[in-house]
Parts: structure tokens; C-alpha cells; sequence
């Protein structure tokens, strides 16, 4: 099989075409023809031994994607050679076969292709248990959302309405700024502008944001949690911005209000119960029409690099998404 490999640790550049044994089932684990993968910003941290886990090198990044199961080892009831199925993993995505553990695979419904699955799970996932679970999101409520036009961005922009919330987009061009609100942003503003906690306090009638989804971090952050509500819930999702903040722990004191961390991926180990339920919701949803993930580009495999680079450099708005079965 073809794959995207990393063999020293750098920038998107660096990865390479190789071909690789095509991989067996063990015990408890299925082979993926892989259809779509998903791309995702910690795909280009991982290559560049940023993230919160260090493959051995050489490895294939890629977190995320849809195929087929093509065979299933020993000790696999729940699925069979034909079925349809989204992965979520570590690494090993970005190839034409993805081995995987049967806990990381989730049914694909009917009538979702493998592009939508690919792009549908982490980044709505995350979203959907930030703002349900973790901030108790309520109807009238106001939630900003920062680095908007992202993957998790628009994806929360989509579920804080479907939450009934009054949602501000923050993002950093008039053209993503455009696709928040094409996605349901009631506001979009500039969260690059000297004068953000001015806009916001204007946008709430001085009264404060009551939930901030935040994805980027650095300085955003501490004004962010300037601009909130008494009572308000602050999100820390990550941190795009390359900069983790440190912020004045007496704000949260001040406005009574809470910074909550959101690890998604653990989540979804520790508690399958709830996992479970939320998948429920969000396939309903994405059925209805309510979820609409958006791919801005698909990307063969020879071209999975470039995908990257063009996540890091913030051209992205949605998702990109590699085809390894596409010429
Ligand atoms: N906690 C969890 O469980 C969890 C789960 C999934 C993802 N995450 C994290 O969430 C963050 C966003 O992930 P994503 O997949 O949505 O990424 P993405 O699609 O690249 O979106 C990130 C957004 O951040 C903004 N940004 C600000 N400064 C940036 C910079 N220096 N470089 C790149 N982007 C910058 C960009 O918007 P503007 O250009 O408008 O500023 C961009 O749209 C990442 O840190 C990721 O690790 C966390």
C-alpha cells in the first residue's frame, strides 16, 4: 500500500510517499480500505513532535477516516469484511489502509459518504461535548467563538445554535468571517482588532459573553475571559496560536465564572457511555440537515502534504480532506 510517511521530525515538507507492507489484523483489530481521511491541527503538530503523544519514528500521521473494513481478526463480532466505518486514532490514517483497534471504529451511517464521515467526528465531537457537557450551554445564552472559520470553530459555531445559543464568530478575515456566517453565526467579528473587548461589551450591551469556545489561545484568551458574564464558562480547547496563556487567576474570581479544559479524545476513552449518546445526537443532527461540515478542498494522497501545509499557514476554513483511493 501507498502511504504519507514521517520519518524525521519537521514541517509538512518533510513527509513522504512511500510504500509499505499492506498491514494484518490482529486480536481485536480490523483493516481499513481507507476511503477519506480527515485533516486535523494536531496532525501537523505530531509531525513536528509538538503534540501531547511521540510516535516512533518512521510512522504515518493522520487521526481520522472513513473506508471500508476489508478484513477483521480474530475475536471481531461486532463487524464484518464490507461494513462501513469512521476511525479515530493515534497516527496511520494518511494511507490507503489504516489497522485499527475495533473500540477506535464507529459504524458510518447510511447515506453519509466517506468525505463527510472523514471531517464529522473530532471536530464536532469536541465541540459537542464542550459546549453540552462541559459548559451546560443554555437556550438565550451568548457564545463567542474564537478561530471561528476552523475545524472545531465552525463545527461549534453549528452546535451552539442547534444548542438555541446567540452565537459571535471571531476570526481573522472578511472571507472566513463570511462562512461563519453561512454556518449560523448570528455575529462575526474581527478578534484580530486592537479593540475586541470594546466589540464584545458592545455586542452584549456591556453585560459580557456568558460560554467562549476557545481553540487558539495566546493573548485571545485573556481578553476573552475579560470579556465574560458573571457566571460564564471559558472553554480551553487548544492552543493554534502556538502559544499556551497564562491568565490572572483573580478574573475568575471577579466574574464567578469557570476555565474549563476539554480533552476530548480522553473523554471518549473514559466515558463510551456518554460517547455513545452524543454520537446519537450528532448523526441525528447531521441527518437533519443541522450539522453541515464543510470541505473547503480533497487532496489525493500524493498531495496529502500540501493539506498540511495549508492548515498551518491558516488558509483553511472547515476541513481538508486526503482520497487516498482517488488518482
Ligand atoms: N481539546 C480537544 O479535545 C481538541 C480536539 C480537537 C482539536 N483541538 C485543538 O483545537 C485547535 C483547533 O483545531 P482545528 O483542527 O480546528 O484547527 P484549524 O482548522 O486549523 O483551526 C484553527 C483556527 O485557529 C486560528 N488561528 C489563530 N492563530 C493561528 C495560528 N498561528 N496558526 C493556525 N491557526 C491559527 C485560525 O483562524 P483565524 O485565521 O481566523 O485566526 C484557524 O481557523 C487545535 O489547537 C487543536 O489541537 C482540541
Amino acid at each position: 500500500m501507498k502511504a504519507l510517511v514521517c520519518k524525521t521530525w519537521g514541517l509538512p515538507e518533510t513527509l513522504a510517499i512511500e510504500q509499505m507492507a499492506d498491514p494484518v489484523a490482529g486480536p481485536r483489530q480490523a483493516v481499513i480500505r481507507v476511503h477519506a481521511a480527515g485533516v486535523n491541527f494536531p496532525d501537523v503538530l505530531v509531525i513536528q513532535n509538538k503534540y501531547q503523544f511521540t510516535p516512533t519514528l518512521p510512522f504515518v500521521p493522520g487521526s481520522e477516516c472513513a473506508g471500508v473494513v476489508e478484513s477483521i481478526g480474530e475475536d471481531v463480532t461486532q463487524l464484518k469484511p464490507g461494513d462501513r466505518v469512521i476511525a479515530v486514532v493515534e497516527s496511520g490514517a494518511f494511507a490507503e489502509k489504516l489497522r485499527a483497534d475495533v473500540g477506535a471504529l464507529t459504524p458510518l451511517p447510511a447515506g453519509i459518504d466517506f468525505v463527510t464521515g472523514s471531517a464529522f467526528l473530532l471536530a464536532y465531537g469536541t465541540a459537542y461535548h464542550a459546549l453540552h457537557a462541559r459548559a451546560a450551554l443554555c437556550e438565550g445564552e451568548t457564545l463567542l467563538v474564537l478561530g471561528a472559520s476552523g475545524g472545531v470553530g465552525l463545527a461549534a459555531i453549528e452546535i451552539g445554535k442547534a444548542l438555541g445559543a446567540r452565537v459571535i464568530a471571531a476570526a481573522s478575515s472578511e472571507k472566513k468571517r463570511a462562512i461563519c456566517r453561512e454556518h449560523g453565526a448570528d455575529e462575526a467579528i474581527d478578534y484580530t482588532a486592537a479593540d475586541l473587548k470594546k466589540m464584545l461589551a458592545a455586542l452584549t450591551a456591556g453585560r459580557g459573553v456568558d460560554v467562549v469556545f476557545d481553540p487558539v489561545g495566546g493573548p485571545f484568551t485573556e481578553v476573552a475571559l475579560r470579556s465574560c458574564a458573571w457566571r460564564a464558562r471559558h472553554l480551553i480547547i487548544g492552543f493554534a496560536n502556538g502559544e499556551i496563556p497564562r491568565v490572572p487567576a483573580n478574573l475568575t474570581l471577579l466574574k464567578g465564572c469557570a476555565l474549563v479544559g476539554v480533552f476530548w479524545g480522553r473523554y471518549v476513552r473514559s466515558e463510551p457511555t456518554a460517547w455513545a449518546r452524543d454520537l446519537q445526537t450528532l448523526f441525528l443532527w447531521l441527518g437533519q440537515g443541522r450539522l453541515r461540515p464543510r470541505v473547503q478542498m480533497r487532496y489525493p494522497l500524493e498531495r496529502g502534504a500540501q493539506a498540511l501545509a495549508a492548515l498551518l499557514a491558516r488558509q483553511v476554513s472547515g476541513k481538508l480532506v486526503i482520497t487516498p483511493l482517488s488518482q
